[in-house]
């Protein structure tokens, strides 16, 4: 692993500033206890922590009941997310914060929105009465669709105060990704808007929900907001505009006392084969969770303005712009559009008119700010900024450092956070007033999470030596399942070490026990921090009528991280030219989204394969990357693919 060796020659460290750590939720002093009661007692540790951050209407009975792979949290308790998000912000000692921002809202085109936590539960109370009137259900499945806009927020929230499990799909998915999704989570309504604003003009949603519902028989009914009012299709009795339903609804909704393990959304997400895992999260283990993290990590205080810029459509988006802040009382800043419109400084813009004291964001956002040019942020007022964070994949050195010099004035830290749609809460952290920071290295695990790195007989590693990164106990927001496929779950993540969570990411720690996070060790690809399988590109190119067999493997690049390289074999006849390659792309794009449109696409006659029929990723990852092959190819069946593909040509 190259990675590893570059890494370990970083050596620079960052201790806490003095006044960061005298003022931080957590100081060295508390970690330092939370650490050791978290070692001994994780669950001791947690339900502390349950306690202090969260609301509960009956307290639990059991902390934990663990029957490996299946957990449960706090069994007996019963609480509601709307009403730890809202409802506790606005009574007595906290009514103060009614009329503080809960939202603040920017949309592409520079239109603004502030909800206060006073507005925010009305519109939520409204919301959630709507659904009731829709006939929604507790336990009933509800697909969000919808452009970053503050009635995703509400929608969120309303799902919550009646639980309603929600289930998002990214608005960047295609019609067949957003059917595959509601069927498969059962969904009985559909919220949607006609149209968000990406790069400076409208991006129409409707189109892709009229075309999904064509294979969706569970779904009876479709909320859309009105957000670009371009011209759109509307089905009557199907149907039914966002202003005009609440228009007419009551803002009195009592929150549904729900049990902890009720089940609180399901997210998507990509994993080995070609079809999507709905990864389950539960309600009070995972709002604990979220909840103490963004305290600790985040360091949340009542006079910040927290900015994360993922979309919504993924779980940082949940966890960090919704969950974990609003729980906290604190403002979540929410932008809708691009990075770079309608200028490369858009981001810093927003940080400065906003004044905004806490940044979070992807790597692949840093390397691309890196590629504009300094100018752009040093042409602002950065200076409310006191807290950095990234998430999403390995930040290089290079780019912390850069984050650090020029948007953190030198004077921010930096939280390398690193977790999974499946831990639903960050995992391994800096806790910005008590660790030291090494550029490139998430440090160490938070109090309460076991982390190790074990080779494949589940021997820990020693330094300088890289492994398998696993979780060795149940934390509150771990996954509590795959929807509807409890077998998935118990191979995915439990098969390879007894009782023990495989991660998919590749670690190694050095001689301080830091870790340093490498990547996908399986065949999931991380694209701008997405996670993209492999298997799902491969499934949609063959679906083209014109291809007869697709091997996708990801290669390194500068900005994205990872870009897409498909070889492709194509039917027997068929002309493999340009063009085709433009089809296949998009094609693509169909069948998944534009975050998964192949970079480049090289057809070939043949892929290299083992005796077994086992496509040899590994010869692919070398010859996308450009890279000679010097590994192992005696199991190759036909050697003289390898020399053909080398010369493959580009499509
Ligand atoms: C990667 C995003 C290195 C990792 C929250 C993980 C990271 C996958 C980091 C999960 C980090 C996330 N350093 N790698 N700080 N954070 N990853 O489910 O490969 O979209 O397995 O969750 O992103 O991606 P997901």
């Amino acid at each position: 692993m190259p990675d590893i060796e570059s890494l370990l020659k970083e050596t620079r460290v960052f201790k806490p500033h003095k006044e960061f750590t005298k003022q931080a939720n957590w100081n060295k002093k508390q970690v330092a206890e939370y650490r050791k009661l978290g070692a001994k007692d994780p669950a001791r540790f947690w339900a502390k922590m349950a306690k202090q951050n969260v609301s509960w209407f009956t307290p639990w009975k059991t902390t934990l009941q663990w029957k490996p792979p299946f957990a449960k949290w706090f069994v007996g308790g019963k609480l509601n997310v709307s009403y730890n998000c809202l409802d506790r912000h606005l009574e007595a000692e906290n009514a103060w914060r009614r009329n503080k921002a809960a939202i603040i809202w920017e949309g592409e085109p520079g239109d603004t929105r502030v909800l206060t936590y006073g507005e925010l539960h009305r519109e939520v109370c409204k919301f959630a009465n709507v659904l009731k009137d829709q006939g929604v259900k507790k336990g009933d499945r509800i697909a969000l669709y919808m452009p970053m806009i503050p009635e995703l927020a509400i929608a969120m929230l309303a799902c919550t105060r009646i639980g309603a499990p929600h289930n998002v799909v990214f608005g960047g998915f295609s019609a067949q990704a957003l059917r595959d999704r509601i069927n498969d989570a059962g969904a009985k309504l559909v919220v949607t808007a006609d149209g968000g604003y990406r790069r400076g003009s409208p991006h129409a949603l409707k189109p892709a929900v009229d075309e999904a519902l064509k294979g969706c028989d569970g779904v009876e009914t479709v909320v859309m907001v009105k957000r670009t009012g371009e011209p759109t299709n509307f089905v009557e009795g199907r149907d039914l505009w966002w202003h005009e339903v609440m228009a007419g609804a009551s803002a009195k909704c009592p929150p549904a006392k729900l049990d902890a393990e009720h089940p609180l959304f399901i997210l998507y997400t990509s994993g080995t084969t070609g079809k999507p895992k709905g990864i389950l999260h539960t309600t009070g283990g995972y709002l604990t969770h979220v909840t103490t993290t963004a305290k600790a990590i985040f360091d949340l205080k009542d006079s910040d303005t927290f900015w994360c810029t993922a979309d919504i459509g993924w779980i940082t988006g949940h966890s960090y712009v919704i969950y974990g802040i609003l729980a906290n009382g604190a403002t979540s800043l929410m932008y809708e559009g691009t990075p770079t419109h309608p200028g490369p400084d858009r981001f810093w813009d927003i940080i400065e008119r906003w004044g905004v004291t806490i940044f979070y964001t992807a790597p692949t956002a840093i390397r691309t700010f890196i590629r504009l040019g300094d100018e752009h942020p040093k042409s602002h007022d950065l200076s409310s900024l006191r807290l950095l964070g990234t998430v999403g994949e390995p930040i290089n050195p290079e780019a912390w450092m850069w984050y650090h010099r020029v948007i953190g004035g030198r004077r921010c830290p930096i939280v390398d956070t690193w977790w999974q749609t499946e831990t639903g809460g960050i995992m391994i952290t800096p806790l910005p007033g008590a660790v030291d920071t090494k550029p490139g290295s998430a440090t160490l695990p938070f109090p309460g999470i076991q982390a190790e790195v074990w080779d494949e007989e589940g021997q820990t590693v020693t330094p300088p030596n890289g492994g398998f990164l696993v979780l060795k106990q149940p934390w509150p927001g771990m996954l509590r399942g795959i929807w509807g496929d409890p077998k998935r779950y118990q191979e995915t993540y439990w098969s390879q070490y007894k009782n023990t969570y495989f991660a998919g990411d590749g670690a190694h720690r050095d001689p301080q026990g830091y870790f340093w996070i490498m990547g996908r060790i399986d065949d999931v690809m991380n694209i701008s921090s997405h996670r993209i399988g492999t298997m799902e590109v491969e499934s949609a190119l063959v679906s083209h009528p014109k291809v007869a067999e697709s091997a996708v493997v990801g290669r390194p690049d500068e900005i994205t991280g990872t870009a897409i390289v498909a070889f492709v074999t194509p039917l027997g006849g068929i002309q493999a030219d340009k063009e085709l390659g433009e089809e296949l792309r998009n094609h693509v794009t169909k069948q998944i989204g534009a975050i998964a449109k192949p970079a480049e696409i090289r057809f070939t006659d043949a892929l290299p394969k083992t005796r077994s029929g086992k496509i040899m990723r590994r010869l692919l990852r070398d010859i996308a990357s450009g890279k000679e092959t010097v590994g192992d190819t005696s199991t190759l069946e036909d050697y003289s693919v390898l020399a053909k593909l080398k010369e493959s040509e580009e499509g």
